[in-house]
């Protein structure tokens, strides 16, 4: 894969696919049509041609916004489907009192969900705090505005009283944004009567992440030693096959192909591939080439080309998968230390509470 700053499109029309025969295979040249300059900003739009062109990756977190987004608007995902929440609503609720018993004696906690989604797996936790009058407050940042229009549809449904107060904003918490829902005047006083912040990452949202690490030691930054990181995540039980790797229609959800589509790369031009890379212990799903493809974007005014020959793959889809030993050490380098770790009813669904420290 290739990235050519000058690739000659302008005879064609900007967004059809034109084809010229390179040594005896149809080059298929596309560029982005406007719906995915409406969808991206432009710093997004520089991250996806950067990732497409040093990593062979769409970044997943990307396809939230726009079409991508609507595989979520029905609920209706099968669980075992890759786009699925991976917490059933039950699991933060169930395990409700022990993460209150793992932070100070606080009268209030203040929850701070990033990446809420649907917001559906935070409900009973919500619910738990609300009915015990020890919720300060809740607040959420999701770089999708329509997954953030659902969630606010689902909080105003499920919380008709209290929905008002909560707050919902847009930005990528993997970045500055990420002071918006993380700031100093929430943060617990000395003497311990402020709010505790439970600062939670549901459904897997920190492993779909090229770099979780990276994540980690961020959102770690802005947090107070006070505070209470709550993750859920899919786990290797040992007895089982990484999940999603039992039927090849996990291959095919709409969402991982959402990026490709707006890029305007047609569905024949690639196959798609699920699998397991044991070194990173991550499940993916990637887009392998068998036609020469050209994507040439405009970038305020200036075009930048990314090709790929045939046999070229494109990761669209990521969820590290990690044991309860890798997971501790992660924790450990990135500055957290495990203090609960429950199974979810399903047995490779687990929550994970951390403390600041190591
Ligand atoms: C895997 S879903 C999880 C949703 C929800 N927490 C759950 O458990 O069902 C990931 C969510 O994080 C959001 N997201 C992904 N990357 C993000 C980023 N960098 N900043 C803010 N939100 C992000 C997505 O838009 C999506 O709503």
């Amino acid at each position: 894969m290739t990235l050519t700053p000058n690739f000659d499109m302008d005879q064609f029309p900007a967004t059809v696919p034109y084809y010229r025969t390179v040594a005896g295979a149809s080059l298929c040249a596309v560029s982005p049509d406007e719906a995915f300059y409406r969808t991206y900003s432009a710093a997004q739009v520089d991250a996806i041609i950067g990732s497409l062109a040093q990593h062979a990756e769409f970044p997943f977190s990307l396809t939230y916004l726009g079409s991508g987004s609507e595989s979520w608007r029905d609920g209706g995902l099968s669980p075992t489907s890759a786009a699925a929440p991976i917490a059933p609503a039950t699991l933060l609720e169930r395990h409700a009192e022990q993460l209150l018993a793992l932070v100070p004696p606080s009268p209030s906690i203040q929850v701070v969900d990033l990446g809420p989604g649907t917001t559906r797996p935070i409900h009973g936790l919500l619910r738990h705090l609300l009915g015990r009058s020890r919720l300060a407050g809740y607040r959420a940042i999701d770089i999708s505005a329509e997954m953030l229009e659902l969630a606010r549809q689902n909080l105003r449904t499920a919380f008709p009283h209290d929905a008002d107060r909560f707050e919902l904003c847009r930005g990528d918490f993997t970045g500055p944004d990420l002071a918006q829902v993380l700031i100093a005047k929430d943060e617990p006083h000395d003497d311990d009567s402020g709010p505790v912040r439970f600062v939670v990452m549901a459904g897997g949202t920190l492993y779909n992440f090229a770099e979780p690490d990276r994540v980690l030691r961020h959102v770690r930054h802005a947090m107070s030693g006070h505070d209470l990181l709550v993750l859920t995540l899919r786990f290797d039980t040992g007895v089982d096959q990484p999940p999603l790797m039992d039927h090849s229609g996990s291959a095919t959800k709409s969402q991982h192909r959402a990026g490709l589509d707006l890029l305007n790369i047609d569905r024949s031009w690639y196959v798609t591939e699920t699998g397991f890379d044991r070194d990173r212990s991550e499940v993916f799903v990637r887009a392998r080439f068998v036609l020469p493809v050209a994507v040439t974007f405009d970038v305020d005014g200036a075009r930048r080309t990314v090709s790929f020959e045939p046999g070229d793959t494109l990761l669209v889809w990521r969820l590290f998968y990690p044991d309860r030993s890798t997971l501790v050490d992660q924790l450990d380098r990135n500055g957290f230390k495990m203090r609960l770790f429950q199974f979810g009813q399903g047995s490779q669904v687990a929550l994970v509470a951390a403390t600041p420290g190591s």
